[in-house]
């Protein structure tokens, strides 16, 4: 799966994939009472279409987004352009936030279903270190990942474990169900293949599904 050639080329498979996840609205529900945003700058790095960045911008003071993607960059800039005193878009990798950012000390750093493909590039000290450098940029943190479709089992989350584990050992984690509910088996289908490969896009058929479960996890301090 060519998750990077989707989010620089294909807004519109992104877009629908994303308006998929989570209709119980439990990530919205579950981020919000984590603390109170009002009055706060945020820095979410990998926005995407600003899916996450909605739950909250009307309460927060300013927003600092990040993407390496031009095209989903470009859609925020757009969203949000009658609130240009708000936001700021930034073309940024996640490898250059520490450097990108050092200067500035943000209330909290967001970010959603990203990080992990910056984190799992990095291993040991490396890894650490990295890590160490983005808790410098803010004073609160939520960090969400997908940890299972179907499942929330060992072999799911193995290529990322030293990253959740770096995670859990400074920040609070909940688990939650984000579960993705598809007009059709076929849009199930269709889209978990591009997203998650051709066993999962299989298994759904198989059971002949709209609704795919996932798991995510939300690490958070503060
Ligand atoms: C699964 S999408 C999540 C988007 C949004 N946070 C959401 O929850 O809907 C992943 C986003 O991270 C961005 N991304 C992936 N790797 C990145 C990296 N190394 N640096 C910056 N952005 C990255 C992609 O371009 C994409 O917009």
């Amino acid at each position: 799966m060519n998750h990077q050639f989707i989010y620089s080329n294909q807004l519109y498979n992104f877009q629908r994939f994303s308006e998929r996840e989570d209709f119980n609205k439990n990530l919205k529900n579950c981020m919000l009472s984590l603390f109170k945003w009002d009055n706060l700058s945020v820095l979410e790095a990998g926005v995407g279409m600003g899916r996450v960045t909605d739950y909250y911008f009307d309460k927060v003071k300013h927003v600092t987004l990040t993407d390496e993607s031009k095209i989903m960059l470009e859609y925020c800039r757009s969203k949000y352009s009658t609130e240009k005193d708000k936001v700021s878009c930034c073309l940024c990798s996640h490898s250059e936030l520490p450097k990108m950012f050092q200067a500035k000390r943000f209330d909290i750093f967001v970010s959603a279903y990203s990080l992990s493909y910056e984190c799992i590039k990095r291993k040991g000290n490396k890894l650490q270190d990295y890590i160490n450098n983005l808790f410098s940029l803010a004073n609160r943190f939520v960090i969400i990942e997908n940890t299972g479709v179907f499942c929330s089992d060992d072999s799911y989350i193995q290529p990322y474990a030293e990253y959740f584990n770096i995670l859990s050992s400074h920040l609070t984690k909940i688990e939650i169900q984000t579960d993705f509910r598809f007009k059709s088996t076929e849009e199930a289908v269709y889209y978990c293949g591009l997203f998650f490969g051709e066993t999962i896009a299989s298994k759904i058929k198989q059971m002949d599904i709209n609704v795919v479960p996932e798991t995510t996890c939300i690490w958070y301090n503060g």
